[in-house]
């Protein structure tokens, strides 16, 4: 007996540093969830896909009236004629994405085993457009965006439900936690200081918003970004402005350190509900 004690303890002595190094990502869900509810334990966990307006009611007020007549709806409507509009082979997206009508956003982004790679939505729409001899869009903002909102609004509802299937895709989970809490840029702060240390803190005029729901209504109107273009945006393109906001190098949108970022905060949103398009100040 005392043989086997001996050997038991040698053995998690052993053990227990790769245990606890190992990245767990059904532990990491659930801290990050009970770190938001701590935080503000008055809002519920299913108005997080509401970002900022969950958790500060003056703006939700603005918000709730800006949504009466959403400025996004034309949008929708134009991403359904352009995702009706025959390729010059006479195929068009529904040959990609047969259940387009019925939702198909919440299997956005996927880890593809074959491919070793994570897909995101936008990333699928452009190939769909190669595959069919056509030219890829510019990615982050315009036509894309309006094709997205149109597959995001048939989605409404449908539940984040993020997998990792194997040892290949933790690794790019690991590559999007590893990017969310790494301070970078002239300001050296990290995803996670802005969106869990802060949020709730005020950041010139803005209020951060917690990063729990950050994926679930994209494609986004922002009022900010009429500036450049139609005020469409992925989210990719907000990525490269938070990455901006603190004098960081932007990566290229629907590069590998974009995708995994997406691959890594939509798996700690799930759960939740798709909510997209939506619109921000
Ligand atoms: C210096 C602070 C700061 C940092 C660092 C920062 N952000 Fe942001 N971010 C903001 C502000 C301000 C907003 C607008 C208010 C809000 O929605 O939180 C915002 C908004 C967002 C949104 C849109 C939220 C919504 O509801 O539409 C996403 C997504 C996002 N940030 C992701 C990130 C990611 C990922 C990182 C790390 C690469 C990051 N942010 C780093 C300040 C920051």
């Amino acid at each position: 007996m005392k043989k086997i004690a001996v050997i038991m303890s040698a053995l998690c002595v052993l053990l227990s540093p790769a245990i606890s190094l190992a990245t767990n990502p059904e532990q990491d869900l659930k801290d990050f969830r009970n770190e938001y509810a701590s935080r503000f334990p008055d809002v519920p966990f299913a108005d997080f896909i509401n970002g900022v307006y969950a958790i500060d009611k003056a703006s939700r007020e603005q918000w709730e009236s800006m949504e009466e007549f959403p400025p996004y709806e034309i949008y929708i409507d134009k991403g359904e004629k352009l995702f009706n509009t025959p390729f010059k082979n006479g195929k068009s997206y529904a040959d990609c994405f047969p259940k387009a009508k019925q939702g198909i956003k919440q299997n956005y982004p996927y880890f593809d085993t074959t491919r070793k790679e994570v897909i995101t939505l936008e990333m699928a729409i452009n190939e769909c457009r190669k595959n069919n001899g056509e030219e890829p869009l510019k990615y982050g903002t315009g036509t894309i965006t309006h094709i997205e909102a149109w597959l995001a609004y048939k989605s409404r509802g449908k539940k984040i439900n993020v997998k990792i299937p194997n040892a290949d895709a933790l690794k790019w989970y690991e590559r999007g936690k590893t990017h969310f809490y790494t301070k970078r840029g002239q300001l050296n702060m990290a995803c996670a200081d802005c969106h869990i240390k802060y949020s709730g803190h005020l950041i010139r005029a803005d209020i951060l918003g917690p990063a729990l729901g950050h994926t679930s209504h994209f494609p986004t109107y922002r009022s900010d970004w009429t500036a450049s273009g139609d005020g469409m945006g992925s989210l990719h393109r907000r990525y490269d402005g938070c990455n901006q906001q603190v004098r960081a190098k932007a990566f290229p949108m629907q590069s590998e350190e974009y995708r995994s970022l997406e691959y890594f905060e939509t798996y700690m949103s799930n759960g939740l509900v798709l909510n997209g398009p939506g619109s921000r100040k």
